[in-house]
């Protein structure tokens, strides 16, 4: 039976309409995840989240232990995970409220423990030239389509390390560099989840203009607004998206250690 895992961002600590069956607190090599999984059912599928900032938003993005996170997943048995956030927008065009589902990612974090192996198992290096998982993107889109909520195929994620926001500098140099939206959590799961042969695709919600892009000072009030403003939408779409996740991976995800390893 395939299991979809569900990371929350900011503003998303619960699904609405999940029926909830118990909440599992698991133990991982890598030490304690955000909180506890919530395993329930929705949309007739077997559904596990996890807030990534915890329950009471009380974990900063820097200080996410992201390797339990994903490695409790793997765990509690999920293949799929859908990865909700919120980010800035740098792209033209791009306006709060839109959402965003990548196909590229620039990491520009610098001190994250980002990989489940440490020599101890080998040495490996996982193929990355598609981050996000194709046929789970594919899903998403359709999704969207049938719930006619416009989403836009394609962007490069530029993953930052946080907490504080960017400078004008900065988001044009990203600009420059190919980055469509800028979020602080993308970087390590994307990664992370692949070690583990997992399928991952993310779920971004513009929920500000990155800044320099407009004049104004940016608010922590505006990101959770936007973000608040999107779960009916967010909640749609992942209902939607359930029904339609095949019950066999036929992406390249399940073999991503084939090859890998030295
Ligand atoms: N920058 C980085 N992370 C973010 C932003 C942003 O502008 N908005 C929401 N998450």
């Amino acid at each position: 039976m395939s299991k979809t895992g569900v990371i929350g961002g900011s503003g998303l600590y619960e699904i609405k309409g999940l029926t909830l069956k118990s909440r599992k607190k698991v133990s991982t090599p890598f030490g304690k995840p955000s909180g506890q999984y919530l395993v329930g059912a929705m949309g007739g599928a077997e559904i596990i989240f996890l807030p990534r900032h915890g329950r009471r938003h009380d974990i900063p993005p820097h200080m996410i232990n992201y390797r339990a996170n994903i490695w409790g997943f793997k765990k509690l048995g999920v293949n799929r995970i859908l990865s909700i956030s919120a980010v800035g927008g740098i792209k033209k065009g791009l306006k709060p409220g839109d959402i965003v589902i990548s196909d590229q990612v620039i990491d520009m974090t610098k001190q994250r423990a980002s990989t489940f192996y440490e020599g101890k198992d080998g040495v490996i290096h996982i193929d990355f030239t598609e981050p996000f998982c194709p046929e789970l993107r594919k899903v998403l889109l359709k999704a969207g389509k049938r719930i006619k909520t416009t989403l836009k195929n394609g962007g490069t994620y530029v993953a930052v390390e946080g907490p504080r926001l960017e400078t004008a500098a900065e988001i044009k140099s990203f600009g420059l560099l190919g980055g469509d939206i800028v979020g602080m959590t993308g970087m390590p799961e994307a990664s992370l989840a692949r070690e583990l042969e997992i399928c991952y695709a993310g779920i971004s919600v513009v929920a500000n203009y990155a800044a320099g892009i407009s004049r104004r000072k940016l608010t922590v009030a505006e990101v959770m607004e936007a973000m608040k403003d999107s779960t009916e939408k967010i909640k749609r779409l992942l209902k939607e998206t359930f029904t339609l996740i095949p019950q066999q991976r036929k992406c390249p995800c399940p073999e991503a250690l084939k090859e890998a390893k030295i």
